[in-house]
């Protein structure tokens, strides 16, 4: 079967991982490397070995033999460039945050569908063993009904000239709880509390609460600041505990057979507020996980979305989902830490000529 063609656009810190990955894909031919910055896309075309370096985007969009773009640019980049290439029939793999606005990414969405197109974003972190994994013990009821989550990401950060630590790290916290809960995250409201405390303009340490489900709270703690880096998600439910410790390559996930027990369904509030719980104290396992490349699995997904027309597994929707919770975040920050509406991530398919016009980007501005 003949491979898809993509071009990579954005030669920075992530693109070469893009790069890399679709040029060893069985799925995908790399057919060039766009950036603005002709010596970055040299270098990694250079590293990946003979693909034609491009610095003009509207070359990419104009060959009718490439079937997709890998955009991984600055955020307030996505938008524009993605509009441009599905405007141009392209299909578009997004870098995470899908854009820099709930409404840029409500509109990519819209026009995606619109054109019959697959819109992905890259949120890597659902195509890993250990996720993979864990989306697949909550759906067969492994643990039971999901009672809390809580997640740390927390390191010595590069402070990011244009976003907070926020729009900066949570995404990926953001689109793993989405992915792995039944039926995603969409929260009513979300509260967060932002910290600065060495005056850079933008929380470096961001703490976001997000109600779920019946009575169910996830938490997410997300700092530039920290000495020590943790990437950590505990899970409970209510039959069994799963903890997630992705720098623990010996023991990435346990499952800890322990919990609270409380009739929930057969008691009334203040039956139970009265009941006596006790402790379920059981094993403790760790799950094999295979070792592959989640990178190596997104491309994959992104081919086999194409060819089959249908949605990936994180499809626009799913990335709109996060920038909704972003954005109620953003605004909770506002009003010191109040909860936030969260605005309905799923916008109805615009008629045709809702659409808005081309969008000529402009390479170099
Ligand atoms: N999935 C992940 O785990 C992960 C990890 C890191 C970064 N990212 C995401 O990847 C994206 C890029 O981040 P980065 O750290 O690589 O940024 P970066 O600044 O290192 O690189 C961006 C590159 O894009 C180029 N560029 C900008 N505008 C362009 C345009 N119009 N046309 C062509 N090239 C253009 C720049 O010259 C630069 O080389 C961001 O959205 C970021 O959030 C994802």
């Amino acid at each position: 079967m003949s491979k898809l063609s993509v071009a990579v656009i954005g030669a920075g810190y992530w693109g070469p991982n893009l790069a890399r990955n679709f040029r060893s894909s069985p799925d995908w031919e790399l057919a060039a490397i766009c950036d603005l910055d002709r010596e970055r896309a040299q270098r990694v075309a250079d590293q990946v070995g003979r693909v034609p370096v491009v610095t003009l985007l509207a070359d990419i969009l104009a060959d009718p033999e490439i079937d997709a773009v890998a955009i991984a640019t600055p955020a307030r980049t996505h938008h524009d460039i993605a509009i441009a290439a599905l405007r141009a029939g392209k299909n578009v793999l997004v870098e995470k945050p899908l854009a820099a606005s709930r409404d840029q990414g409500a509109n990519m969405v819209s026009v995606a569908a619109e054109l019959g197109l697959v819109l992905m974003a890259d949120h890597t972190y659902c195509y890993t063993p250990a996720v993979l994994k864990i989306q697949e013990l909550i759906a067969s009821g492994s643990l039971g009904d999901i009672l809390f989550i809580d997640s740390v990401r927390i390191n010595l950060g590069l402070i990011q000239p244009d976003v907070d630590v926020f729009w900066d790290l949570a995404p990926h916290d953001l689109s793993i709880i989405d992915f792995i809960l039944p039926g995603g995250l969409a929260p009513e409201t979300v509260s967060a509390q932002g910290a600065d405390p060495l005056r850079t303009g933008k929380s470096c340490v961001g703490y976001l609460t997000i109600p779920f489900g019946d009575g169910a709270i996830a938490h997410v703690h997300v700092n530039w600041l920290s000495p020590t880096k943790i990437r950590q998600m505990v899970i409970g439910g209510t039959k069994r505990t799963l903890v997630w410790d992705d720098l623990n390559p010996q023991q990435r996930l346990s499952v800890y057979d322990r919990g609270v027990e409380i009739d929930r369904d057969s008691l009334s509030s203040s039956e139970r507020a009265a009941a006596t719980v006790s402790y379920r104290l059981g094993d403790t396992w760790s799950p094999a996980l295979p070792e592959t490349e989640a990178l190596a699995s997104m491309a994959g997904e992104f081919a086999q979305a194409i060819l089959g027309h249908r949605a990936p597994r994180t499809d626009g929707r799913a990335g709109l989902r996060v920038l909704s919770i972003l954005e109620a975040a953003h605004r909770s920050l506002g009003i010191a830490g109040a909860s936030a509406a969260v605005y309905s991530a799923v916008p109805e398919i615009p008629e045709k000529s809702e659409i808005p016009e081309m969008i000529t980007v402009e390479v170099g501005a």
